[in-house]
């Protein structure tokens, strides 16, 4: 008969409702009564064998017995989700805290900084240009004859017979001037590239920054003046320097600029050769054919330029002996600065 079976299946929800531990169980008591093939659907089909007189009576039982198992079903889905919810935000405010690590700046990236920092202060603005150069910006623009040893392989990374990793920062100085009048007076630094056998004193990848400044009667004087204003604040006051002259195709004349060995003050020592002095930059008075090339009037200007490599820079401020130390992500290294 349907009403015994209808008080047989109370029993049976109460039992199995009474068991349920989490979402999961609901889930398989929700479709074991409530299902499209569920139980009590089941009893709805079997309606249709009752006896007409009885027909009402037993279908309000019916329908009862579906609205209780879906209130219970309900209430109960209810007290388990909040439940979950309360678990999963519980904070313990016993558990140990997370310690971050601070970072810090690489010690390159803070010696650019302060470089910076001091240009700024003469008036110098920054600029940068492409690590990925043509043969034009690296070389020819800035007045290297056709068979210069720079351009040979042996010292430049050729990706193509038009382009290359650039050598210097040097062209930066004309991508610059191609693109403003005078005066222009501005530091760029950046990445550059050699093909040189890697070893404590140079690296197949290291930082310049360069410098330029163009106006109507720039002197030689105005050159030094402004190297050795940075070297007095970038190493103190006592700091004993000398300029020597040397050859570079975009300058004339040219120099370069030496400070007292920092290992042996001066004496005489393995790092500086037993000079007593090591180079810091190279410099000079930009060359008339590189305002040629950028269509400065050379009659009505004059200029300067320097370009200093940012690890020599600060190998001589900390006493590092050797280049590829920069580059090794030492943390014993790293973490002094
Ligand atoms: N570009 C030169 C180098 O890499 C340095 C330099 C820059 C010299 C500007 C003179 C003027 O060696």
């Amino acid at each position: 008969m349907l009403t015994d079976n209808i008080t047989r299946v109370k029993k049976d929800f109460s039992k199995d409702i009474a068991d349920v531990k989490d979402i999961g169980d609901l889930e398989e008591i929700r479709i074991k009564y409530l299902g499209r093939n569920g139980i009590i659907s089941k009893l709805f089909d079997q309606l249709k064998d009752v006896p007409k007189d009885d027909k009402p009576a037993v279908g309000k039982e019916l329908n009862l017995l579906r609205i209780n198992v879906t209130s219970q079903f309900e209430k109960l889905q209810t007290s388990l989700a909040s439940e979950k919810d309360e678990k999963e935000s519980k904070v313990d405010l016993t558990l140990p805290g997370k310690k971050y690590q601070i970072g810090s700046k690489h010690i390159l990236t803070q010696t650019l900084d302060e470089m910076k920092s001091i240009f700024k202060g003469m008036g110098f603005s920054i600029h940068e240009g492409p690590e990925l150069e043509s043969d034009y910006y690296n070389f020819e623009a800035l007045n290297f004859p056709h068979d210069h040893p720079a351009r040979d392989m042996q010292d430049t990374f050729f990706i193509n017979e038009d382009f290359l990793l650039r050598t210097h920062t040097s062209p930066v100085q004309i991508r610059l001037m191609e693109n403003m009048k005078p005066p222009v007076r501005a530091i760029m630094p950046g990445r550059v590239y050699r093909n040189e056998a890697v070893s404590a004193r140079s690296y197949c990848m290291f930082h310049q920054v360069e410098g330029l400044y163009v106006d109507t009667d720039v002197t030689f004087a105005e050159l030094k003046g402004t190297l050795v204003a940075f070297a007095h604040q970038y190493y103190g006051k006592d700091l004993k320097y000398r300029f020597r002259p040397s050859f570079f195709p975009f300058t004339e004349p040219s120099a370069e600029m030496d400070i007292t060995c920092f290992m042996c003050k001066g004496e005489g020592c393995n790092i500086c050769k037993y000079t007593g002095w090591l180079e810091i930059l190279g410099c000079g008075m930009v060359h008339p054919n590189v305002f040629k090339s950028v269509n400065y009037d050379s009659e009505k200007y004059t200029g300067y330029a320097f370009g200093m490599g940012i690890e020599r820079i600060a190998m001589l401020k900390y006493g590092i002996t050797d280049i590829r130390i920069f580059f090794e992500n030492d943390f014993r290294f790293l973490k002094q600065f």
